[in-house]
């Protein structure tokens, strides 16, 4: 029978086989998937669990600082925390293609990540919070692969690490259930997916510190302004794009010649399919409004009304 304490109790019994005494290591990117399965490796293996969590400077505002407080808070299990901001933006330097991009930060990842790893004497697994529908979409048939995604594959080759991967049967909102009987933060347990590349892949053309700054905050305005509107919960991804272009505007009696945001918003039960979100008028004006007056260097916000398909859900 399909319960929370059946699916959970499960897991554990299923990790507590595959990995016996071995140490494990578990990544952990500020997401509801990497969170859940860390926790349900811990209460399989308990000490034998260790969790690194890696700042690749392209996560949302103050989401870094708010993962590993909510994971200092809510359990007891070792965090490193790697601040590796300035290794990923040197390496990103220049590059506009995103599957370079991609590439650019899975390697820097693993690289990080392992480094790290390797500190961790004699762990054998390492824990990965792949879902169902990342294993369909990247799956086995790579020539068809439509983008590849970072999170699957690479570091265990390397690290020669056995993957541990105890959502892999699991849809998202099985995974939300699952987390809220973990007794994970109803934040984490509701935050809306997040790509492993972050922001990199919502900044059209180069990403550097000041186009990233750009961005968070327009992305910061928006979430702010869909929470308090309700919206939230029901939307699967809502998120401001940073497009490599500029068109003219005026503020006050000045001329302005800056970039504008693009606001996407999609509903979706699996990532597989997506519809464009059909927000209000009013909350569209609010967040039009705000990011005009609080995001330097933004003054034109324009709204994405694809579906996917035709659209994939970001826009790299
Ligand atoms: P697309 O853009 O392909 O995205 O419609 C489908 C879902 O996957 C997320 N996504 C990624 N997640 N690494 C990830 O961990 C990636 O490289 C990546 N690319 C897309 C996207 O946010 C959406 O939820």
């Amino acid at each position: 029978e399909w319960t929370p304490v059946n699916i959970v109790t499960d897991a554990v019994e299923k990790v507590r086989e595959q990995v016996g005494d071995a140490k494990v290591i578990a990544g952990l990117s500020g997401g509801v998937d990497s969170a859940t399965a860390a926790m349900l490796v811990h209460r399989a293996v308990g000490d034998n669990l260790t969790c690194v969590f890696v700042d690749h400077g392209l996560l949302r505002q103050n989401e870094g600082e708010q993962v590993v407080e909510a994971f200092r808070r809510n359990s007891e299990v070792p965090l490193i925390h790697v601040d590796a901001r300035r290794r990923f933006l040197d390496r990103l330097a220049g590059i506009t293609d995103p599957e370079a991009k991609r590439k650019i930060i899975g390697e820097e990842f693993i690289r990080t990540f392992e480094e790290e790893a390797r500190q961790i004497e004699d762990a054998r697994f390492l824990v990965q919070g792949t879902l169902y529908s990342d294993v369909i979409e990247s799956g086995t048939r790579d020539a068809a692969r439509i983008k590849s995604h970072h999170n699957v594959g690479g570091l265990p080759e390397i690290m020669d690490l056995d993957l541990v991967e105890p959502l892999r049967n699991l849809f998202k909102d099985e995974v939300r259930v699952v987390a809220a009987e973990l007794g994970l933060p109803d934040r984490l347990v509701w935050r809306q997916p997040f790509p492993g590349p972050g922001l990199a892949i919502r900044i059209i053309g180069e990403v550097t510190e000041e186009r990233l700054e750009i961005l968070r905050r327009a992305d910061h305005v928006l979430q702010d302004e869909i929470r308090s509107a309700g919206y939230y919960r029901q939307l699967w991804q809502s998120f401001a794009v940073l497009p490599a272009i500029h068109s003219v505007g005026v503020m006050g009696d000045a001329r302005t010649y800056a970039y504008p945001i693009v606001i996407r918003a999609v509903t979706s039960d699996d990532a597989m399919t997506a519809d464009w979100a059909r927000l209000p008028y009013d909350l569209l004006e609010r967040i039009s409004n705000r990011i005009i007056n609080e995001v330097p260097g933004v003054n034109r916000v324009a709204l994405d009304i694809t579906s996917k398909p035709p659209g994939t859900i970001e826009w790299e």
